[in-house]
C-alpha cells in the first residue's frame, strides 16, 4: 500500500470516451463486495443499450452464481412465453478453470476470458462485463480490459470499507483500501500493455429515500474519495422492491411499459426509469458514429418505450 499512488481520472472532465472504429467498448461493472448491484446494473445498461440500437454482449465471470446468465436466460424464456419481442444481448459465460495447478488455471482463464471476447469485440458495440463480488484472477484480468469501469457501492460504509479507510469522528479518509489499491493496480498493468485510460464510475446503489444521515455523510466521504483515488460518482439508483421482482422474468425497468398484461408501470417505475437512463447518460459512453458496428438507425422495435412487456 505504500506505492499507493493514484493517477487521477483523465475522465473527470467529462469528455465522451473515444471509440476506436469497429472495436467494442468495455464496460466492466466491479466491485469486490457481494451484493452491490452488480448484476442487476448489467442487464440493466446492456437493455438500455439495447434500446438505443446499439449491439451488446454480456459476459458473466461469476459463472459458478451465474445470475446475469439466469437474468438472461429468464428474459429468453419470457420473450417465449409471452410471444413478445425483448432485445436480446449476445450473452456468455466464463467459467473458472477446473485446472489444479495454479499457473495452468490462470493460462487457461486467460484463454477463455480472451477467447469470449474475441468472438464479439468486431461484432457489437459494447461488451458489458458482470464481475464476481470477490478478488479472482478472472476478475483482475478483466479489469484490465475495461475502457469504463462501473462501481456499484450499496449506501453504507460497510460497502465503502473496501474502497477506504474512514476515521469514525472526522469522516476524514484514512486510506484507501483493497478494492481502490487493485483497480490502481489494473490501471497501471493497462497503461504498461498501452491501453487508453480506464474511466472509472462509482454508482450510489440502494439510496433511501429519506435524507438520512448516513446518506448525507456517504455523500461527503465519495466526493473526497472521488478526488483521492480518482474516479467519477453517477447520481446512482434509489431502493426499490421492483429490481427483486423483475429477475425472474429477466425484465428490466426499461421493458415495462403503461398498460399491457405483464407488470404495469407506476410512476415510482418512471422515475426508477429515469435514474436508470441518467446513470447510462452520466457513464458517458461512445456514441454511435459511422464507424460503429451498428450504426443502421434505430428501428422503431428497438426504441426503449415501445418494449412490450406482456
Ligand atoms: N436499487 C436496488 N433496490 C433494491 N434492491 C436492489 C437494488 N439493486 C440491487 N438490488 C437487490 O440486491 C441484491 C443483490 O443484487 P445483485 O445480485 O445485482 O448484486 P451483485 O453485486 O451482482 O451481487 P454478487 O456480488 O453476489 O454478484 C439482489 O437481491 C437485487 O435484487
Ligand atoms: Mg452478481
Amino acid at each position: 500500500m505504500n506505492d499507493f499512488r493514484p493517477a487521477p481520472n483523465p475522465s473527470i472532465a467529462e469528455a465522451q470516451a473515444l471509440h476506436e472504429p469497429g472495436r467494442a467498448h468495455v464496460l466492466v461493472i466491479g466491485n469486490e463486495k457481494g451484493g452491490s448491484g452488480k448484476s442487476t446494473t448489467a442487464l440493466h445498461i446492456a437493455v438500455a443499450l439495447l434500446g438505443e440500437g446499439r449491439k451488446v454482449a454480456t459476459l458473466d465471470l461469476d459463472a459458478r452464481q451465474g445470475t446475469l446468465g439466469r437474468y438472461v436466460e429468464n428474459r429468453a424464456a419470457y420473450a417465449r412465453r409471452k410471444d413478445v419481442d425483448l432485445p436480446m444481448p449476445i450473452h456468455a459465460a466464463v467459467p473458472l478453470s477446473t485446472l489444479s495447478d495454479r499457473n495452468e488455471a490462470q493460462a487457461d482463464e486467460r484463454a477463455r476470458l480472451e477467447a469470449a471476447l474475441e468472438r464479439v469485440i468486431d461484432s457489437v458495440d459494447f461488451v458489458v462485463i458482470d464481475t464476481p463480488g470477490s478478488d479472482t484472477y478472472l476478475s483482475r484480468l478483466a479489469h484490465t480490459w475495461a475502457d469504463t469501469l462501473l462501481t456499484p457501492l450499496n449506501d453504507s460504509f460497510i460497502d465503502l470499507d473496501l474502497l477506504a479507510r474512514v476515521d469514525p469522528d472526522t469522516l476524514r479518509i484514512v486510506r484507501p483500501s483493497i478494492y481502490a489499491e487493485a483497480v490502481w493496480k489494473q490501471r497501471q498493468l493497462r497503461a504498461v500493455q498501452g491501453g487508453r485510460p480506464v474511466d472509472w464510475v462509482v454508482m450510489r446503489n440502494r439510496l433511501s429515500s429519506l435524507a438520512a444521515r448516513n446518506k448525507r455523510d456517504m455523500s461527503t466521504v465519495i466526493e473526497a474519495l472521488a478526488k483521492r483515488i480518482g474516479f467519477r460518482v453517477a447520481a446512482g439508483l434509489s431502493e426499490r422492491v421492483i429490481y427483486k421482482e423483475l429477475f425472474l422474468n429477466g425484465l428490466t425497468l426499461l421493458d415495462l411499459k403503461r398498460g399491457g398484461k405483464g407488470p404495469s408501470l407506476t410512476l415510482s417505475h418512471v422515475a426508477a426509469r429515469q435514474e436508470v437512463r441518467d446513470l447510462v447518460s452520466a457513464l458517458n459512453l461512445p456514441r454511435r458514429d459511422a464507424d460503429a458496428p451498428s450504426a443502421e438507425p434505430v428501428t422503431e422495435a428497438a426504441t426503449p418505450d415501445q418494449q412490450v412487456a406482456e
